[in-house]
């Protein structure tokens, strides 16, 4: 077996009312005067509240211009603010975006040089401030990974900072902090944490232990997702839902996601598009295109989305994990094609071309694609329908 290493947040509190664990946190992270990291939309949900009313006398800034898929210009006025309040640590609340924009500040705010110097993997030289990550999202698992995602406007990309200095101090998982989500959120960021459980198990640094978690998340999430989508305050869904877009995080944190993540990036870059749309849209496309390389696994996937798989061959089998996903993604209301958004045809060459160039998640995908296949699966992506 290859030496594999396990990474996560340092501490991970889990449940409902874990909030409530903040102040000790704060304290034994020794932040006298963290910042709060979040937005406006999620301050006006009463969330803050729910975090702020246990911090009691610490004093505490707040930072919340966090918009969604934060561009590399929100860091920077982050960091600005982090270092006008004198601030000594972060307190991310918020989606994928305001975790990204905490976790890319902590460790800008005591650089010199320029932000897209740590675009890449390992580029970060060294640990920021602390940061404690509280989701409000079920989610992209950005709380336990070493990944921050910021949108380039200029160049019409998505770009992700790795580093294991992202990894949060701690995460607090507290499933009533996605009640307020609005539901095309709650299908969005649902399907993103499917795909990381999805593109995990399929990877090709897959290990028995993101194998475990990411099989487990799937199962949890095709249960769930239905349940927290038609009725937000169904606490035990919200519940579920948020420890397996935890444990999905904790799954692709370490195996990697794929090549509808790659493929995805152009569709938020260039189109604005949420990321967990861009996911949804490209998923089963992905999985068609996949098929060859990972038969067994795409069947163990069908399985684990509660597919009866006995008595059905192996290409059976992984056909109904890729119908299984095309039913989810419909059942949340994501539409089926591009078409549905403001895409032409003769923008897919671009996209292929862009998506041909993000290696660092190509290289996990079970199939090594070419620029063909990539255009291939955005052109099936764009009919709507999968090309067998
Ligand atoms: N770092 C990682 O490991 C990782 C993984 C996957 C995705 N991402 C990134 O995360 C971002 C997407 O994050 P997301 O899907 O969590 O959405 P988000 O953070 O962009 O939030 C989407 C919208 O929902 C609102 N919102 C979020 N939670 C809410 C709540 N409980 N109540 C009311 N409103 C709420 C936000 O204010 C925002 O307007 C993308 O930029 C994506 O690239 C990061
Ligand atoms: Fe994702």
């Amino acid at each position: 077996m290859n030496q594999q290493q396990f990474k996560s947040a340092y501490k991970i509190w889990t449940g409902s009312g874990s909030t409530k664990q903040v102040k000790h946190e704060v304290e034994r992270l020794k932040m006298k005067k963290p910042l709060i990291v979040s937005d406006r939309i999620i301050a006006d949900a009463g969330l803050l509240e729910e975090v702020c009313d246990h911090l009691d006398t610490v004093s505490y800034g707040t930072f919340l211009e966090v918009q969604p898929e934060p561009a590399f210009a929100v860091i920077e006025a982050c960091k600005r603010v982090f270092l006008e309040g004198d601030h000594d640590g972060f307190i991310a609340i918020g989606g994928g975006s305001a975790i990204d924009t905490a976790k890319a500040a902590s460790v800008y705010a005591t650089y010199d040089g320029d932000l897209s110097d740590f675009v890449g993997t390992d580029l970060v030289p060294k640990k920021g401030a602390p940061l404690i990550a509280i989701p409000t999202t079920a989610g992209t698992g950005s709380e336990v990974t070493n990944i921050a995602i910021l949108s380039d406007k200029e160049a019409q990309l998505k770009k992700g900072i790795a580093s294991d200095f992202l990894l949060p101090d701690v995460a607090i998982v507290s499933p009533e902090m996605t009640r307020t989500a609005p539901q095309h959120v709650t299908a969005a960021s649902g399907i993103d944490a499917m795909v990381h459980g999805i593109e995990a198990y399929l990877s090709v640094n897959a290990s028995p232990l993101t194998d475990a978690l990411a099989l487990q998340s799937i199962t949890m999430i095709a249960r769930s997702l239905p349940k927290a989508y038609t009725n937000a305050h169904f606490l035990e869904a919200r519940e579920e839902m948020a420890t397996a877009s935890l444990m999905a995080g904790m799954a692709f944190g370490n195996a990697g996601v794929g090549a509808v993540h790659a493929l995805a990036y152009p569709l938020g870059g260039r189109f604005n598009m949420a990321h967990g749309v861009s996911n949804a849209l490209l998923l089963p496309f992905v999985m068609e295109m996949n098929k060859p390389a990972c038969l067994e696994r795409l069947g163990d996937i069908a399985t684990a989305l509660g597919e009866k798989t006995t008595g059905l061959s192996l290409n059976e089998a992984a056909d109904r994990a890729i119908l299984a996903m095309t039913r989810l993604c419909a059942q949340v209301n994501i539409p089926a094609s591009l078409k549905a958004f403001d895409i032409e045809k003769s923008d897919l060459e671009a996209m292929a071309d862009d998506a041909s160039k993000i290696d660092r998640l190509l290289k996990n995908n079970p199939r090594q694609l070419t620029k063909k296949e990539i255009y291939e699966i955005y052109q099936a992506a764009y009919e709507g329908r999968i090309a067998r």
